[in-house]
């Protein structure tokens, strides 16, 4: 699978220096967890700070829209460096639009499913999208345990996807670590998020190699 770390529980007060400790630890992208304090109950960081990463590292910005209204602020991400930009569908914004405007604008468009929604609510979509994420914790917060039973939703979407003729990414999130990562790829996964397990492990390199091997 692909590795993309969040930046979620990094030290915001060194962000730069954490983004280049990302690259250095061989991750294929940087995961960016944008949060409005309204779809979630956290506010993280938006365009501003995204484009005053973006000269920083040359990996690609894997951007996770947790907002009610993110159509609002899509060129803006775009315009701050953003290279795939990704909504959930429970998100009050029009989301065919939305999709079809975010690859209007050259980027990566992708869907998220929170634990709660079922995999059918994306299967509309999968024309439109480059990438899925199901969500393996409540969206709004990093260092969460990985929910397991999320695994069949993976594998539903992956089916669903195949059956289309399409092979969108699909990417998990929350809570992967080295003791659940090889069951994430089974099911279907490409693609895994990381947050807390990599900014606390003792060989960040390693675990990015084993994940990549999975
Ligand atoms: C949670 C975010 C996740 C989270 C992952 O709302 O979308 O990307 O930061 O962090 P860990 O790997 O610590 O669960
Ligand atoms: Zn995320």
């Amino acid at each position: 699978m692909k590795v993309s770390p969040s930046i979620l529980t990094c030290d915001f007060a060194r962000l730069g220096e954490e983004a280049s400790f990302v690259e250095r630890s061989g991750a294929d992208w940087l995961h960016l967890d944008v949060m409005d304090g309204v779809f979630v109950p956290n506010l993280s960081f938006g365009p501003p700070i995204i484009q005053r990463l973006r000269p920083v590292t040359p990996l690609f910005f894997d951007v996770h829209l947790m907002m009610e209204y993110p159509d609002r602020l899509l060129d803006a991400f775009a315009d701050a460096g953003a290279d795939s930009l990704n909504l959930h569908v429970e998100c009050r914004s029009p989301l065919e639009p939305s999709l079809r405007h975010i690859r209007q604008r050259g980027l990566k468009s992708g869907l998220t499913l929170k634990p709660g929604t079922p995999a059918e609510a994306v299967f509309p979509y999968l024309p439109l999208v480059d990438m899925v994420l199901i969500m393996t914790v409540e969206p709004g917060f990093g260092g969460q345990k990985f929910m397991a039973d999320m695994l069949p939703k993976v594998s539903a979407v992956r089916d669903e996807a195949r059956r289309r003729g399409l092979s969108p990414e699909i990417q998990v999130d929350g809570g992967i670590n080295r003791d659940n990562a090889a069951d994430a790829a089974r099911a279907g996964a490409t693609c895994a998020v990381v947050g807390s397990a990599l900014f606390g492990a003792s060989d960040p390199a390693e675990l990015v190699r084993y994940i990549q091997s999975c």
